[in-house]
């Protein structure tokens, strides 16, 4: 089935999962596991399955009185919190991936010439940086598309004066896609082999004028890929499902940009449900963004980035879902910690929020609660309440017997596993795991036939997506303290 068909949400599913029990390579590194104050205590073999060769430490509460002050119960304790510890490289990462062969020219047009494109110092989103270390030599930009024509000339001075000189030196700037096409067809060139859309969500997934870039790019590019930012717009969640059904019909490869579904751990966790049969029972997520440094006023803006919970948040409902499955959205409850209550007051707002009509003003915390169609349960938090840049996320999802936490994905994503017969938790960590690599990686793959290609979020399932966040935002809104004014 293409790829783009299918909806890869259902938690039975193990779409992208190859380092399995059978695996040599990924579960047999050696353990960072340190003990040095504890006895060893002798122990029958455990005959646990764990996925690592990671010798078992004893873990039992008898053991507490091999030591014999108070230090070095808590140093126990807090040393014990992980019994087996993985970390090895993963395959695929960008920096274990095989150096990029000679080839074909591989001919991309970008749309959007911002951060997701091109890098900031916001985080380690840069698309253009992962697809010069997949296609190397190959990779041809032909052009890039922004109504801003000075950005767009500037980020090509940049990578015209570095290594990769050869994707841009013919890079052609326009100011809309039409206009590309225009000269396209006159030059009689071939239509590129991908189309990557990293302009504001306000621009596409939409059915009208000025939001319609899918459809108007049916109607232009018809055979080429698409890979296509998150969320999928900012209209409503009817219009997104119209641009569904319109790429679902055309049937070309979408992929769109929920890269936390690529990470090592979250694959790893669908391995554990596949191979243990699981039935998710819970997902809990959390996601805390550092607001000090968000400086964009759109992001602080109802208006225009729809809310945090919508333009961000939208990662771990993805994540959620990716577990849990379809939603029931008639379940979505939520409450909310707005601008105007006293626990939502923030001292580092670095924009100046007295230029934004009170109405459109984001909530600080959302906190939200609904059912799958399973009948298990997800919750969610959204919260703008950090300061400094690093962010604090965390998903757990449930299961008979298992308690899976994922821990900080953007900075050094950790697994930690409590399993049935153990009371103590198994970690796994994947050093230079990279999921923007990995969603690119797979993307091009799918397009040009590589091995085992996957796509892990199709525009349908981001849809879903869309449709939860929504909801949250709705709910949240529809049952919030008014705000009393002296
Ligand atoms: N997956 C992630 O982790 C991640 C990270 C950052 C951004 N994003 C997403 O990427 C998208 C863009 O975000 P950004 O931070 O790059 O924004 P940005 O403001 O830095 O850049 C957007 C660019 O698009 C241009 N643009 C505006 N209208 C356009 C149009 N009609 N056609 C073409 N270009 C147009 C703007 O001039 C600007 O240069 C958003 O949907 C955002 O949510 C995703």
């Amino acid at each position: 089935m293409h790829p783009n068909l299918r909806t890869i949400a259902s938690p039975a599913l193990p779409p992208l999962i190859r380092f399995g029990g059978s695996s040599s390579r990924t579960f047999t590194t050696s353990a960072s596991f340190t003990r040095s104050l504890l006895p060893r205590i002798q122990q029958s073999q455990c005959n646990r399955c764990l996925s690592t060769s990671t010798p078992l430490l004893p873990r039992h509460t008898h053991a507490r009185s091999t030591v014999d002050n108070v230090t070095s119960t808590i140093s126990y304790q807090i040393q014990n919190r992980a019994i087996a510890t993985t970390a090895t490289a993963p395959d695929g990462a960008m920096f274990s991936h095989p150096p990029p062969e000679p080839g074909a020219d591989f001919n991309v047009v970008m749309i959007g010439a911002g951060n997701i494109m091109f890098g900031s110092d916001e985080g380690p989103w840069n698309h253009s940086f992962r697809f010069e270390h997949k296609l190397g030599r190959r990779l041809k930009v032909t052009a890039l598309i922004d109504p801003s024509t000075a950005r767009a000339e500037k980020v090509l001075d940049g990578k015209r004066q570095s290594f990769v000189e050869s994707a841009y030196k013919d890079t052609q700037v326009f100011r809309t896609i039409e206009d590309y096409h225009a000269a396209l067809k006159s030059s009689k060139a071939a239509d590129p082999h991908a189309i990557v859309v990293g302009c504001p969500p306000a621009y596409r997934g939409g059915t009208t004028k000025g939001t319609d870039l899918e459809i108007n790019l049916l109607k232009l590019f018809p055979k080429t890929a698409y890979f296509i930012e998150k969320p999928v717009g900012t209209g409503t969640v009817e219009a997104a499902k119209d641009v569904t059904d319109a790429l679902v019909k055309n049937g070309n490869i979408v992929s769109v940009g929920y890269m936390l579904r690529y990470l090592r751990c979250v694959q790893k966790m669908k391995q554990i449900i596949h191979e243990n049969n699981l039935t998710v029972m819970a997902t809990n997520a959390r996601y805390s963004c550092a607001y000090e440094a968000i400086a964009k006023p759109a992001w602080w803006n109802k208006a225009i980035d729809m809310g945090p919970v919508i333009e961000q948040g939208t990662h771990f409902c993805d994540l959620s879902r990716y577990f849990g499955g379809d939603v029931d959205i008639d379940s979505v409850v939520a409450r909310s910690v707005e601008w105007y209550e006293e626990p939502g007051r923030l001292s580092k707002v670095p924009i100046d929020e007295s230029k934004i009509d009170e109405e459109l003003r984001i909530p600080r915390l959302t906190s939200a609660i609904w059912k799958y169609a399973n009948g298990a349960v997800g919750s969610f938090q959204h919260a703008v309440a950090l300061q400094g840049t690093a962010y604090a996320c965390e998903l757990e999802v449930w299961a008979d017997g298992y308690h899976m936490r994922l821990v900080d994905p953007y900075q050094s994503p950790t697994l930690y596993v409590r399993r049935p017969g153990d009371d103590h938790e198994e970690r796994h960590s994947f050093t230079d795991d990279d999921p923007f690599f990995s969603e690119v990686s797979h993307f091009i793959d799918c397009i040009e036939g590589g091995p085992d290609p996957h796509i892990l979020s199709s525009f349908e399932d981001a849809t879903k997506t869309y449709e939860l966040t929504w909801a949250i935002r709705l709910a949240a809104e529809a049952s919030k303290w008014p705000q009393v004014k002296a």
